[in-house]
């Protein structure tokens, strides 16, 4: 497997970072995960506008422009394992210096990329979910590398009887999931709660949004209440490894009938068609060259 390290693509095994680097120390760096279907990046461009607003939030000078990302992650989608669902993990930290709080706006940023075989299960039966407090820091809109709470909220729900997430609380209100971002349908309507700094700005929730708009649907930006999440008709998480997933209990009791719902089910019929025709296009490019 290669992997692309400042500036160099090499063997996973070649590829060393300093114990020094504030990435390792601090966890002082932003990342991204971008989904790769039939080897063609999915909203490759708001995926790079998000890590571009995540470099700027925590002062980063961003060490490429999007052609550039873009040359990057292509080479490396090129020489990665074959395979039809595959992500890229890019990671930018601040690089290497003493230990210190204070940085240098000198920096030299370390960069990595690596791009893997998505392991996701599949969620159509749907998944369990436990509903916890949201125990983070209130800039979550940075999709910063630093995710020990997230990791103890994912772990947390796996050994509560095997969930798959953990939805998050905060004044009584839903943010999103520990890895994934949360709609509620209630009747005939769905709503998500609004992008500010508690949630990170899903690339599959605003996908997801203009996708069910444009099929008619009804889609409120919102607050969601504890007790509205508890009393919805149906409950789905979006993100780029999972996609849309039908959540069919919440803390052991069953979310509507215990089923993936109806809506979710249109939802997710709008979503694959869409990845599907996004394939056919890259077959049809390919061709064309
Ligand atoms: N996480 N919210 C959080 C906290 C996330 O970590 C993620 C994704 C999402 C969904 O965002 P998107 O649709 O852009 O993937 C929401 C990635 C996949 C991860 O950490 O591996």
């Amino acid at each position: 497997m290669q992997v692309f390290l400042n500036g160099q693509f090499l063997n996973k095994e070649d590829a060393k970072v300093s114990v020094f680097d504030r990435g390792f120390l601090f966890g002082d760096g932003v990342y991204e995960v971008i989904p790769v279907y039939a080897n063609k990046m999915f909203r490759f461009h708001e995926h790079i506008v998000r890590l571009e607003n995540s470099l700027n939030a925590i002062h980063i000078n961003n060490p490429y422009n999007q052609s550039e990302w873009q040359n990057i992650c292509q080479d490396l989608i090129k020489v990665s394992q074959s395979g039809d669902n595959k992500a890229l993990y890019i990671q930018v930290t601040r690089g290497v210096s003493e230990r210190q709080h204070l940085y240098e706006d000198t920096m030299v940023p370390t960069v990595f990329v690596m791009c893997n075989k998505i392991y996701s299960r599949p969620f159509d039966e749907g998944v369990g979910a436990i509903i916890h407090e949201d125990i983070r820091w209130h800039r979550c809109d940075i999709k910063a590398i630093t995710l020990l709470p997230n990791i103890l909220l994912r772990q947390l729900a796996k050994d509560t009887g095997g969930a798959y997430e953990a939805i998050l609380i905060r004044d009584n209100k839903v943010t999103e999931g520990a890895a994934s971002n949360v709609f509620i349908v209630k009747g005939t309507s769905v709503y998500t709660p609004p992008k500010d700094g508690s949630i990170l700005p899903g690339i599959t929730r605003d996908l997801l949004v203009e996708l069910l708009r444009d099929s008619g649907q009804l889609v409120y930006e919102e607050a969601i209440s504890l007790e509205a999440l508890k009393d919805a008709d149906e409950v789905w998480l979006t993100g780029s490894t999972t996609g849309v997933a039908p959540v069919i209990q919440i803390d052991g009791i069953s979310v509507g009938n215990g089923k993936p719902g109806g809506l979710w089910k249109s939802a997710n019929n709008i979503f694959n068609a869409y990845i599907e025709k996004i394939k056919k296009i890259t077959i049809r490019v390919i061709f064309v060259l």
